[in-house]
């Protein structure tokens, strides 16, 4: 008998963890496969433009939450997910990353008794207030199987309790994408030079609220930004959040070298990555993808969920001091830059791996 296996994204950085476990599991013949969409990002360069590029089928059921509060976005996902478990009564849902949607799903999986696979689990950046790190622990606590990129996440998972044989280090799925569509993106990336053209640059990502939600914090980070600019353009694709806010704030950056753009497409950005002398971000899987790339990244945050990035590979963690940003940037224009390695099991194939264990437990269940 086959099994069911339903998949639920619902924000931008879980499309590129879903699509590696999706393919490998399609090449199973006793597996049968659901994808379900939340609608937590809904914009077209936010969500619809990453469907093509990845390989994602067209989603089965797409709720349509959009935004909203924390409490009303989560019990959105909840309410409209709930029916479509009870309609289509999976063996397994997986859920993926950190967002509202993971923890959404998995809640009302577990009360269904419907077991929950957590792809990317045991990250912990131990700072209560980041609404991730909440989503990161409870599910990580109601999950069936638990499915780490490293082996720091095995180790936290294990503080807290969670059963060993739950447990499977299966190595990094956001890399499993990379590195099926590197290729791709510098063959795109030759062709559409003349939109970026710069032999040298920067990239820029900031939309958590810690930097951007508080506009005189935002006013500060931007202002450092416009000083590394006069050494090197940056290039920034602003994430909606990050948007709204500098619209509020009148900042345009037209009178300095950062050049703010829309939200990117996976292929445009991972080879804008991989070319970029140094990349500033708050993003937690931009921190993978650089290490992996062998760039320097610079993070904007206080903390990492993912250590490894910092211990392993080229990762520097920031926080929010503006004259160590100047001077970690200025390192590495003189060429002293920090050097790194690619972790264990960040080899393209995590996705195969989920997908052994899902079929061998299904087997068992
Ligand atoms: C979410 C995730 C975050 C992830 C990020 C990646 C949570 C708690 N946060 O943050 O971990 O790093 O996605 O992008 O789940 N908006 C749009 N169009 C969209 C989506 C959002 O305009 O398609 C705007 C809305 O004003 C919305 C705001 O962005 O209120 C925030 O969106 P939301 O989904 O709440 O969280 P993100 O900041 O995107």
């Amino acid at each position: 008998m086959a099994m069911d296996i339903l998949h639920v994204v619902g924000a931008r950085p879980n499309f590129m963890k879903a699509a590696p476990v999706m393919r490998a599991l399609a090449r199973r013949d006793t597996v049968r496969q659901t994808f379900v969409h939340t609608g937590q990002h809904y914009d077209s360069n936010m969500s619809e433009v990453f469907f093509e590029e990845l390989g994602l089928p067209e989603p089965d059921a797409n709720l349509g939450v959009g935004s909203g509060s924390h409490a009303r976005q989560t019990a959105e996902i909840m309410t409209r997910f709930e029916p479509v478990v009870m309609a289509r009564k999976p063996d397994l849902v997986l859920v993926y990353g950190d967002v509202n949607s993971t923890i959404a799903a998995a809640l009302v999986c577990t009360k269904l008794l419907v077991p929950v696979g957590h792809v990317e689990a045991g990250l912990r950046s131990r700072d209560r207030t980041m609404p991730e790190e909440i989503n990161r622990v409870l599910t990580d606590q109601i999950a069936d199987l638990l499915f780490t990129p490293s082996a720091d996440g095995d180790e936290n998972l294990l503080r807290e309790g969670v059963a060993r044989e739950k447990i499977h280090l299966v190595g990094n799925v956001m890399i499993d994408t990379l590195v099926w569509l590197l290729p791709k993106a510098s063959e795109q990336y030759e062709s559409r030079r003349s939109t970026f053209n710069f032999p040298q640059y920067g990239l820029v990502t900031l939309h958590r609220p810690s930097n951007v939600d508080d506009l005189a914090t935002l006013k500060k980070l931007m202002s450092a930004l416009r000083d590394i600019s006069s050494q090197l353009p940056l290039i920034f694709p602003v994430h909606p959040r990050t948007c709204e806010r500098l619209q509020a704030l009148g900042l345009a950056m037209r009178d300095s070298q950062v050049h703010l753009v829309d939200p990117l497409c996976y292929l445009d950005f991972l080879a804008l990555q991989s070319h970029a002398s140094f990349v500033i971000t708050d993003s937690g899987g931009i921190q993978e993808e650089t290490t992996y790339l062998d760039v320097p990244c610079l993070t904007l945050r206080e903390n990492t969920e993912r250590p490894i990035t910092v211990t392993m590979g080229t990762n520097i963690v920031i926080g929010q001091d503006m004259e160590r940003l100047r001077a970690e940037v200025g390192r590495i224009l003189n060429g002293e830059r920090k050097e790194g390695q690619v972790p264990p099991l960040w080899d393209g194939k995590a996705g195969e791996r989920i997908a052994e264990v899902v079929v061998s437990w299904g087997c068992l269940a």
